[in-house]
C-alpha cells in the first residue's frame, strides 16, 4: 500500500463496526503486548507490539506508539521501531522504558529466526537485549545490542526475552523471561550501574509452573514485592488456568533473586488477557495495562476481516487488598467519561447503546444476560462466577470461563463496542473478554439486583 492507501484504510477502520471507544487499538493491522509504559516529559507513553496493515499477526512486528497527557485520551503517533538490524531481523519484541536524567531509555528483545533445520528452542533463534533512547518518545536513537544469547547463563535455551527495567535505590535492575534447557520457565535478574553494562545476579522460578515465562515484571506495593509473569505450558482446570497461556503474579518478598515465590494468582479470569505491564505514574499509582487478547489458536476476533485485531485493557490501578492479594480497578480518569445514568430494575430487560457500564451491589445469586447470547452469573452455593457464551458468532468461538468467588458484594461491568471487563468486589476478581454484537446496542437483562447503568 502507498501512503494514501494506508491513510484511507485507517479512515475506514476508524469508522468500522466493533471499533472500540475507549480501548487502545492499532490504527490497522495487529496489536499484542503493551510495551514501554511510562510517563515522560508531561505525557503518558503507551507502546505496543504492532504489525502494520496485516491483521493476522504473521507479518514483522515493531513498536507502535500512543501518547497523551490523559491516559483515557491518547493519540496515535506511528510505528517508532521496526526490524532493521540483523539482531532484530524477525521482530522488535516486547520490552520496557524508563527515564534517567531527562532521557527515556527503551529496552526490548531483538528476535532472530535463523533459516535451517533447527528446533528453535535449543538452536536457531536469537534473542538480544537491545537499547535505544528517545528525547521525545517518538524518534529513537541508533539501536545498541547489550546482551546476546551467548551472554545468558548456560542453563538457558534460546528463549530469553521481554526486558523490564526499574530502579532500586542507586541500582538499575532488569528481569528477563526465560525457558531453561530442562524446559522450565524462570526469570533472570540483572543489575547495572549505568543502564548499559548488565550483570546477571540470579534466577527466580517455582516448580510446576510451565516451560516458559514471558513478559516478567517486578514491583513493590506497601513494602511487599510482587513478580508478575506469563507462564506457558500450565495444565488447565475448570476454575483456573483456563487459557492457552496464563498471566499472573507471585508474592516475592525480600531481594528478588533470593525470594521464595508465594502462591500464584491470575490477574484476569477471562478469555482475553495476557502480557500485562505496570509502571509508576507521577501520582505514585501503580498502573497496569494488559493485552485484551490471547494467542489466536483457540478462538478468534471478528474484526480481523475488517483490517485490524486486538486492543489493550483499560488502564487499571493496582492496590494491595487486605488478604495480601492485588486488586485492579479502572483508573479514576475513566469515571469522567460517563454521561447519563439510568436505573435498571431487578428482573427487567432493556436496550442500551454501547459503550455502557453496569454497577450494582448484589446480595445473592444473580444473572446478567446480553442479547440472550452471553450470560454472566453468580452461584453462591457453588461459590462460582461464570461467563458463558451460547452463540458461536457472538463469542467468536469463546465458551465458558469460571472464577471461584466466595461472595459478590459489588460488580462493575464495562462494555465497549466489542469488549467486556468485569470487576468484582472492587477488583479482587477481574474477567475480560471480547464479544461481537450485531450492532452498537445491547439488550440487557438483569436478575437478582437493581443496577445503575451509565452511558458514554
Ligand atoms: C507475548 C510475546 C512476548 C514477545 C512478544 C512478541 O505475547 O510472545 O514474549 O516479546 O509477544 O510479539
Amino acid at each position: 500500500m502507498d501512503n494514501k492507501e494506508i491513510m484511507e484504510n485507517r479512515e475506514r477502520i476508524k469508522n468500522a463496526k466493533w471499533r472500540q471507544r475507549f480501548h487502545i487499538e492499532p490504527p490497522d493491522g495487529w496489536l499484542n503486548d503493551p510495551n514501554g509504559l511510562s510517563f515522560y516529559k508531561g505525557e503518558y507513553h503507551v507502546y505496543f507490539q504492532y504489525s502494520p496493515i496485516a491483521a493476522d499477526g504473521h507479518t514483522p512486528r515493531g513498536w507502535g506508539h500512543y501518547h497523551g497527557a490523559d491516559l483515557m485520551h491518547m493519540a496515535y503517533d506511528k510505528a517508532v521501531m521496526m526490524p532493521d538490524i540483523p539482531e532484530d531481523s524477525h521482530g522488535v519484541y516486547s520490552g520496557s522504558a524508563i527515564e534517567n536524567d531527562g532521557v527515556l531509555h527503551i529496552f526490548y528483545t531483538g528476535n532472530v529466526k535463523m533459516e535451517g533445520d533447527y528446533d528453535y528452542v535449543t538452536a536457531g533463534r536469537g534473542a538480544n537485549v537491545i537499547h535505544v533512547t528517545t528525547a521525545d518518545g517518538s524518534e529513537v536513537s541508533e539501536k545498541q545490542v547489550l546482551l546476546r544469547n551467548s551472554d545468558y547463563p548456560d542453563f538457558c535455551s534460546c528463549h530469553v526475552r521481554d526486558p523490564k527495567v526499574w530502579k532500586e535505590g542507586e541500582v538499575w535492575k532488569m528481569v528477563l523471561g526465560a525457558r531453561t534447557l530442562g524446559n522450565e520457565g524462570c526469570v533472570l535478574v540483572y543489575e547495572s550501574a549505568d543502564l548499559i553494562n548488565w550483570k546477571y545476579t540470579g534466577k527466580v522460578y517455582k516448580e510446576g509452573y510451565g516451560y516458559m515465562w514471558e513478559c516478567p515484571d517486578y514491583f513493590e506495593l506497601d513494602g511487599k514485592g510482587f513478580l508478575s509473569t506469563c507462564p506457558q505450558g500450565l495444565p488447565h482446570y475448570e476454575t483456573k488456568w483456563q487459557n492457552l497461556n496464563e498471566s499472573g503474579y507471585f508474592p516475592a518478598d525480600g531481594r528478588l533473586e533470593d525470594s521464595r515465590l508465594g502462591e500464584f494468582a491470575e490477574w484476569d479470569m477471562g478469555f482475553d488477557f495476557y502480557a500485562p505491564q505496570t509502571f509508576l505514574d507521577p501520582q505514585g499509582r501503580r498502573i497496569l495495562i494488559g493485552w485484551l487478547g490471547m494467542d489466536n489458536r483457540v478462538y478468534g476476533n471478528a474484526t480481523t476481516e475488517l483490517g485490524w485485531q486486538h486492543c489493550l485493557t483499560i488502564p487499571r490501578e493496582v492496590t494491595l487488598g487486605e488478604n495480601g492479594r492485588l486488586r485492579q480497578y479502572p483508573i479514576a480518569e475513566f469515571d469522567a467519561l460517563r454521561k447519563g445514568e439510568r436505573r435498571h430494575a431487578d428482573g427487567c430487560t432493556a436496550k442500551y447503546a454501547l459503550p455502557l457500564e453496569i454497577c450494582g451491589e448484589p446480595t445473592a445469586d444473580f444473572t446478567i444476560t446480553l442479547d440472550g447470547k452471553l450470560e454472566l452469573r453468580f452461584d453462591k452455593a457453588k461459590q462460582l462466577f461464570t461467563m458463558e457464551f451460547s452463540d458461536e458468532k457472538y463469542g467468536c468461538g469463546r465458551g465458558t470461563r469460571n472464577a471461584v468467588v466466595a461472595n459478590v458484594r459489588s460488580i462493575r461491568l464495562i462494555a465497549d463496542l466489542s469488549s467486556i471487563e468485569v470487576y468484582l468486589n472492587g477488583g479482587e476478581t477481574v474477567m475480560s473478554t471480547r464479544f461481537y454484537p450485531d450492532g452498537d446496542c445491547a439488550e440487557l437483562e438483569i436478575k437478582g439486583f437493581e443496577a445503575q447503568v451509565w452511558d458514554f
